[in-house]
């Protein structure tokens, strides 16, 4: 068994299920779901609260967790379909729960050693690559994201020399979340294959990655 651990958030998900397999390789791993326990509801600060004391220190964690589409809600094609509810809704998984996450994990960081927090966005979260429009409350839930973790990894620097806080594009994974978008065309890879990438990204960060938005294969995206 591996001495080193890593935290993964929303190992219920499609991605996030598949990387706690493939992390599992070299780290002992903490999966976090809704279901676990301690079980993480983003809605809920208090169970983010509970799970980090209860938790030990960890030098990976993995925020697996988003929101596109539910019976109530999906992406908006036109301002028309714009509304209160959908939008506080993207806000709340996409935003304010992975602040949320940092808020109480970040600490849990060794200050001593090499660490990694990475949380998934999305390369449609980037305002300079937003070229065709439409996604209104995924798109700007994901740019708040990236805000956030920009802002973060600012002040974890201060105190966390060798720690990276990243934004991470998975790329097109084949997950409930993308199943009703996925076009003819559009490469769109499984879980377990995007999981690996992503792996190889996570273990290949250092210090000079922090702040920084990476797509899996680790080139930069534009904010
Ligand atoms: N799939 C893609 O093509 C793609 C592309 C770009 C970016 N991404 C990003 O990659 C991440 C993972 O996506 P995925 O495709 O794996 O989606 P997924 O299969 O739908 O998984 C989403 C995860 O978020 C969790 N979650 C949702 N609401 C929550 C809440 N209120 N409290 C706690 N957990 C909650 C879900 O938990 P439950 O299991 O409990 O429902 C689930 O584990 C997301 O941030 C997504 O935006 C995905």
């Amino acid at each position: 068994m591996s001495d080193k651990t890593a935290i993964v958030f929303g190992a219920g998900g499609g991605i996030g299920a598949a990387l706690a397999e493939a992390l599992g390789d070299t780290h002992r791993v903490i999966a976090l779901s809704r279901r676990s326990d301690p079980p993480i509801e983003l809605t809920d600060e208090a169970t983010i609260a509970a799970a980090a004391d209860a938790l030990p220190e960890a030098a990976l964690m993995v925020d697996c967790t988003g929101f596109l589409h539910d019976d109530r809600f999906g992406p908006e094609k036109s301002w028309k379909q714009l509304s209160a509810d959908s939008l506080a809704h993207n806000f709340a998984i996409n935003t304010i729960g992975p602040a949320l996450l940092m808020k109480h994990f970040l600490p849990k960081l060794p200050r001593d050693a090499p660490a990694v927090f990475a949380t998934l966005s999305a390369k449609v979260g980037s305002i300079a690559d937003n070229g065709y429009g439409g996604w209104y409350g995924y798109r700007a839930s994901k740019a708040a994201l990236n805000q956030i973790v920009k802002t973060a990894s600012i002040e974890l620097a201060r105190k966390w020399k060798q720690a990276a806080l990243v934004a991470v594009h998975p790329g097109t994974v084949d997950t409930p979340l993308s199943q009703p978008f996925s076009k003819a065309g559009l490469s769109v890879r499984p879980p377990e294959e995007a999981a690996r990438e992503i792996a190889r990204l996570l273990l290949s960060l250092d210090a000079g990655s922090n702040g920084r938005f990476l797509s899996y294969d680790g080139s930069e995206l534009p904010w």
